[in-house]
């Protein structure tokens, strides 16, 4: 039986990870479930709803819980790596000074995206690095944001990673719902970076299958463009389908307006997650609560367990998944060792991208931009400085001037400098 490890165990996402564990056993047969995590108080709620999770279920494995990274990591399988450096304050931080430029408010996307990726990098790749002291042969899977720009930064130091997103999970149980199929009958053309694709494509019980997308947009054409908070009309003129990330940059000027008048999302998730932890210290709660489903990360623990499975071995596992690899061709507009999220083969080999179908200029133009743009802010999280800062803020699409860059670099540093070790 397997021993997997979660880092950043202690969130409060970790139920929907642990249920998913619970409820896939016969994919992926865990015998220990090891939660890290600095925040002793967290791990004591979260490791106890965890434990009464799999015994509601009668799961054989065990949970155990600790603070310290390098015991855990012994003998591990897997490390999944869901981590948040500075937790929701800094990610509201990330949120709300991006917007006295005019530009988008996002944890992911754009100066706030870059602000994140900064604090993140060094830190996994320390966490990398003491996994692969312990355990050379450990599979490292990463959820943690910005996934393009961290997956990047662990198989550049030649970690044995993949990175993980929930985006095309979702949209594929979506569209199952919307064409009356179960969810593995679909199979989705997923094309582009982490937090920036499209679905070119959805076909029929597999790769070789009928391409259901049209009959989608023509039948359910509202109901995708009202889940993406875009208008009907655009994604006929598309023809694929944007995840929604794109809307900050399709509805760039409409979201900061909006994101304007709100409280932050980092705001309305802290709230959510004292609800939370308050509800997972009732030793009479044994199950996710539905509460956890309003979290953006919903249903990431079947893609998680798929990818485990597959990369653990025995066979487990959907041969094919979509994840974060380095590009090794696939797009031929961008070097090699970009990372994308693409379908892949997945096995105890890893995961290698499949072909892909051309794709238009139309994305393909965004793709590349910031595609430029992640390469940068590695560099800019691996080697420190203002002038690396200001380059990746002058090279993200969303930025590009340079009284914005320069701004929005003194913003970015004087809110982060207790997590910079170079600021
Ligand atoms: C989506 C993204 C994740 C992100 C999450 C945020 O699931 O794929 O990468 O972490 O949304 O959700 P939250 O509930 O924290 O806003
Ligand atoms: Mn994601």
């Amino acid at each position: 039986d397997m021993k997997l490890v979660v880092v950043g165990g202690g969130s409060t996402y970790t139920p929907e990870l642990v249920d998913g564990f619970a409820r896939l056993r016969d994919t992926l047969p865990v015998g220990e479930l090891v939660l890290v995590d600095p925040a002793a108080e967290r791990l004591r709620l979260v490791g106890g709803l965890a434990r009464r999770i799999f015994a509601k279920q009668g799961h054989p494995g065990r949970v155990t819980t600790t603070g310290d990274l390098d015991a855990a990591v012994d003998g591990a399988d897997a490390v999944l790596l869901q981590l948040r450096v500075g937790g929701q304050a800094a990610r509201e931080q990330d949120e709300t000074w991006p917007l006295e430029c005019g530009c988008v408010g996002q944890e992911t996307t754009g100066a706030g995206g870059l602000a994140k990726a900064l604090r993140t990098v060094p830190v996994v790749l320390d966490i990398a690095e003491r996994v692969r002291k312990a355990n050379p042969g450990a599979w490292i899977i990463d959820f943690t944001n910005p996934v393009g720009i961290v997956t990047r930064a662990l198989l550049q130091a030649g970690h044995r990673a993949v990175g993980l997103c929930n985006v095309a999970i979702g949209l594929q149980r979506k569209f199952a719902a919307l064409l009356g199929t179960a969810p593995a009958d679909l199979h989705l053309e997923h094309v582009g970076l982490n937090h920036l694709t499209w679905e070119l494509g959805v076909r029929l019980g597999g790769p070789g299958g009928q391409d259901v997308l049209p009959r989608l947009l023509a039948e359910h054409g509202d109901a995708v463009a009202g889940d993406l908070r875009l208008p009907r009309g655009l994604l006929d003129r598309l023809g694929v389908v944007p995840s929604y990330y794109l809307r900050y940059f399709y509805a760039h000027d409409e979201v900061v307006e909006e994101l304007r008048g709100k409280p932050s999302r980092a705001a309305e998730v802290a709230a959510m997650e004292r609800r939370l932890l308050e509800m997972y210290g009732d030793p009479a709660l044994d199950e996710k609560p539905a509460l956890l489903s309003q979290r953006g990360g919903a249903y990431y623990s079947e893609a998680a367990v798929d990818l485990a499975a597959a990369l653990l071995g025995g066979g487990g596992g959907t041969p094919s998944q979509v994840v974060n690899v380095r590009n090794a061709g696939t797009l031929p507009f961008l070097p090699d060792d970009a990372v994308v999220e693409v379908q892949a083969e997945v096995d105890a080999d890893g995961a290698r991208p499949l072909p892909v179908r051309e794709v238009d200029p139309l994305q393909a133009g965004l793709i590349a931009h910031v595609a430029a743009y992640e390469d940068l802010a590695l560099e800019a999280a691996l080697r420190g400085g203002r002038d690396r800062v200001f380059r990746a803020l002058l090279a993200h699409p969303l930025v590009g001037q340079y009284a914005y860059a320069d701004t929005l670099t003194d913003r970015l540093l004087a809110h982060n400098r207790e997590h910079l070790a170079w600021a």
